[in-house]
This record gives C-alpha cells, sequence and structure tokens, in this order.
C-alpha cells in the first residue's frame, strides 16, 4: 500500500464534520479527546492535524472528502490527516490508498484517536475500523464547555435496511446506550451550559434498555434535571412511533412540539422497493394521532425523489402527501445509488433532467407550506432559546419550541429563554418582539 509519509506528533487539531447531526456530536467529542491529550483547537488550513469527519450517505457526500483532503495539502502544506466517519467505515484501506492520508478511523473507534495518532506519527498509516459491540462512550472525557443547545446521541445504527440505505452497514445494528450513562451525561452537559438536549440517534425512537423502558421514560427523567428546559429527539422511523412516545408529547412540557417523521415517498410500490415497512396511510395515521395530543406539532421529513422505477404518477403521490400533511420543513433528496445498497442493482434508473424536475416541484411545494407554517405563527406568544449573537448589532438569534430561527432586537445572554411575540414571517427566520426574559440562571 502507498503508505503516507510520515509526520511529528501533531501539536495542534482541527476537526471538520460533515452530514449528520451524529456527526456534529461526534467531531465534538473528537475535539474534546484531542483536547485532553493537550493539543490545541484551531482552523483546518495551519492545523497539524486534521480529522475529517465524513458522510457516506449520498455519493456527492462522498466525493467532498477527496476534494478536502486537497485542499488541505493545497501549498505544499502536509497535515496529519484523520479521516473519521461513515467514509472511513465503508471505504477502509481503500482512502488510505486513493488518498495517502495517515489515519483512518470508524464511527464506533474513534476513541482510541489518541493512540492511532501516536501510531502513524511512529510508524505511518494507523487504521481501525472495529465495530465492537461494547459502546465507545465509556472511554470518551466528560463534556465541560458546551453551548446551550447541545446534542447527545442515544441510540446508534439501523436495522431497519432501506434499500437505498448505507447506515446499517456503515453504523451496524442498532445499539442504544445505558440509560444511567445517558443521565449521567445529560447532566454533564446541563452543568456545561446547555439548557436544551437532543437526543440523537440513526433510528433515536427505536432506544430501549434492557429493562424495557422507552425514550418516553427516558425524555420523562431528563425532564427532571434542573435547568434543562428543552428536549428534543431525532430521527425517528414512522414503525417505532410508539403510544407512550406520542403521549409524552401531550404529558411532557419540556418535549417540543417538533417530529421529523422521514417518509421518503407518498406511493406506496415505491415504499415498498425501499423496503420501508410502513405504507402512505400507515403513515398518515401516525402524524393524525400526533397532531391529536398536541395539534401545534412542527412537522418535518426526509424525501427522495427519483427512486429506481419511480413514475410521474407515483412522484405526484410524494406531492399530493406533501400536499395532505403541511409539512413545516423537509430535506429532499436526488436518489444516489450507493455501492452494496439493493437498490444500486435496481432496473429503470430515473434519468438525471427527470430527477432534477422532480427535485425542483417537490421543494417549490415543500417551500410553500414552510413560509406557510411561518406565516401562522405570527401573532402568537412563545419562548425563544437565545443561541447566539445575530447578523446585525444588536440582534440575538435563538430558536421557537417549533425550531424555527428566531431574530429579537436586546441586550440578552446567550442560554437565555426570552418570551417573544412573533411579529413578521420569512421563509427561513421569524421576528420576534420580546415580552419577558428569564434569566439563563433562573
Ligand atoms: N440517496 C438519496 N438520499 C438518501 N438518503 C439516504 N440514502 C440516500 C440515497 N442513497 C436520505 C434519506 C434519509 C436521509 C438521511 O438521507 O431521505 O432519510
Ligand atoms: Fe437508512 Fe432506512 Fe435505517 Fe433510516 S431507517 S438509517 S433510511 S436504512
Amino acid at each position: 500500500m502507498g503508505a503516507a509519509i510520515m509526520k511529528p506528533a501533531p501539536k495542534t487539531y482541527a476537526v471538520k464534520s460533515f452530514g449528520c447531526q451524529m456527526n456534529v456530536y461526534d467531531g465534538e467529542r473528537m475535539a474534546e479527546l484531542m483536547a485532553e491529550q493537550g493539543l490545541a483547537a484551531t482552523d483546518a488550513a495551519s492545523a497539524d492535524l486534521v480529522i475529517l469527519n465524513t458522510c457516506h450517505i449520498r455519493e456527492k457526500a462522498t466525493e467532498k472528502v477527496y476534494s478536502e483532503i486537497g485542499r488541505l495539502r493545497k501549498d505544499g502544506r502536509k497535515p496529519m490527516i484523520a479521516v473519521a466517519g461513515c467514509v472511513a467505515q465503508a471505504e477502509g484501506e481503500e482512502i488510505a490508498r486513493r488518498a495517502k492520508v495517515d489515519v483512518v478511523v470508524g464511527p464506533q473507534a474513534y476513541h482510541n484517536l489518541p493512540e492511532l495518532v501516536s501510531t502513524a506519527a511512529e510508524k505511518g498509516l494507523a487504521l481501525d475500523t472495529d465495530m465492537p459491540p461494547e459502546l465507545k462512550f465509556a472511554s470518551l472525557p466528560a463534556r465541560r464547555k458546551v453551548g446551550p443547545s447541545a446534542f447527545l446521541t442515544v441510540q446508534e445504527g439501523c436495522d431497519k435496511f432501506c434499500t437505498y440505505c448505507v447506515v446499517p452497514y456503515t453504523r451496524g445494528a442498532e445499539v442504544s446506550r445505558p440509560f444511567a450513562a445517558i443521565v449521567e451525561e445529560a447532566r454533564s452537559l446541563v452543568g456545561a451550559g446547555a439548557r436544551e438536549i437532543t437526543l440523537l440517534g440513526q433510528n433515536v425512537n427505536a432506544w430501549r434498555d434492557a429493562d424495557g423502558r422507552g425514550l418516553e421514560k427516558l425524555a420523562e427523567t431528563l425532564a427532571e434535571i434542573p435547568g434543562l428546559a428543552r428536549i428534543r429527539y431525532t430521527t425517528s422511523h414512522p414503525n417505532d412511533m410508539t403510544d407512550g412516545l406520542i403521549a409524552a408529547h401531550r404529558d411532557l412540557p419540556q418535549l417540543m412540539p417538533f417530529l421529523h417523521l422521514p417518509v421518503q415517498s407518498g406511493n406506496d410500490r415505491v415504499l415498498r422497493a425501499m423496503n420501508r415497512s410502513h405504507s402512505r396511510d400507515s403513515y398518515l395515521r401516525i402524524l393524525d394521532r400526533v397532531r391529536a395530543v398536541r395539534p401545534d406539532i412542527a412537522l418535518s421529513g426526509d424525501f427522495i425523489v427519483g427512486f429506481p422505477g419511480e413514475t410521474e404518477a407515483e412522484f405526484a403521490d410524494t406531492l399530493s402527501l406533501v400536499d395532505a400533511v403541511g409539512y413545516a420543513q423537509c430535506f429532499s433528496f436526488k436518489y444516489s445509488p450507493r455501492p452494496g445498497t439493493p437498490a444500486a442493482t435496481m432496473d429503470d434508473a430515473v434519468p438525471a433532467e427527470v430527477m432534477d424536475d422532480r427535485l425542483q416541484r417537490l421543494q417549490a411545494a415543500l417551500n410553500r407550506d414552510q413560509i406557510a407554517f411561518n406565516r401562522a405563527t405570527v401573532g402568537r406568544t412563545c419562548d425563544v432559546l437565545i443561541e447566539r449573537t445575530g447578523k446585525y448589532p444588536g440582534q440575538m438569534l435563538g430558536k421557537s419550541p417549533w425550531l424555527q430561527s428566531v431574530i429579537v432586537t436586546g441586550d440578552h445572554a446567550i442560554g437565555d429563554i426570552v418570551t417573544v411575540r412573533i411579529a413578521e414571517a420569512g421563509p427561513n427566520s421569524l421576528m420576534g418582539v420580546v415580552e419577558r426574559e428569564t434569566p439563563a440562571a433562573a
């Protein structure tokens, strides 16, 4: 194998995360690990060690890694490069061969990064893509400093095997972290400044502990932590949307009125070909039940257009599902064949220009509904968690319970919760007028 050129032990580091929120979380934990080793954080353009925390979900996301590596080596710079995340897991040695990087580490092995970095400095290429059943979390340092809205991974992996998706291969089987470890991490996040925690998992609502407790029990327990005002969770699968979790949206004030529930398509034949194991109707019935207990809930979803064989009439079913639901926000993608997945060998690829056209029409419908949802909140009063300063002097930016960005003016501290009246709505943000403040220390 074309080995990487050996480099001295790094003194500075930078982490760049691509893709999903779980990668953001993993990236933060990798940074904490390197800081614990005494390395200083800096930007990727000057760091001795750059950790690229990569995404494999679509081809474009994967290609980004290689262009990023090229950029890091511009002007003859030779930083130590560690490829982490799902591309590392999926491509393993191949990525070391192709890009001559120093470290390749999978998403279940990054607690070994310090050791891998030393090995790379002493001997050249170090690789670890093991997926041990026991979780890495126990060997990571405690949380010290976080923003007001923090992520907490509670579940990883996927057993659903949708035919287009690489996640079951890159992240492995569904594994839930133990109850006590999650509660402990939540407490340390709140101690480190978090007022909102988003529980993360590829199938977060499939979280179960050894005693059979589900996500709603976990949320209930976290809600008792003093100072934790808000709880969110993402991403969920329709089949794991239990009665208990739905009821929690009625009973638990800390659980925010927002549900991200991907559907992918509104057509039953396509859903079957995707191996989604829910139908258009069963999905819509779940949303009805959620809305029955929490009428103001903001709904979100993921869509794929141009799955192999998708006809115009089948795509029209996706548009009509969108019309029926009225989403607050959504993510939509063109189908991207991923090596090793069953869909990659299916016939009847949808031509690129047809995919482009469908994506455009779908996004127009989703944008229309997002604006309508935002406009419907004008005149309402709600709490906003202040997360950062705004674009212009005197402005602060926070989130509504429905996950909308809200701009307010005035001198508020990051981490404050202010009660605002929504005065104006744009497609991507709202303007709020502050009526009352709850300081961060309250
Ligand atoms: N092509 C396009 N989109 C995909 N997704 C997952 N795999 C693919 C693929 N091969 C989308 C799904 C999923 C989201 C995280 O990414 O919509 O919910
Ligand atoms: Fe991928 Fe389907 Fe699992 Fe989601 S549920 S991670 S889309 S296989």
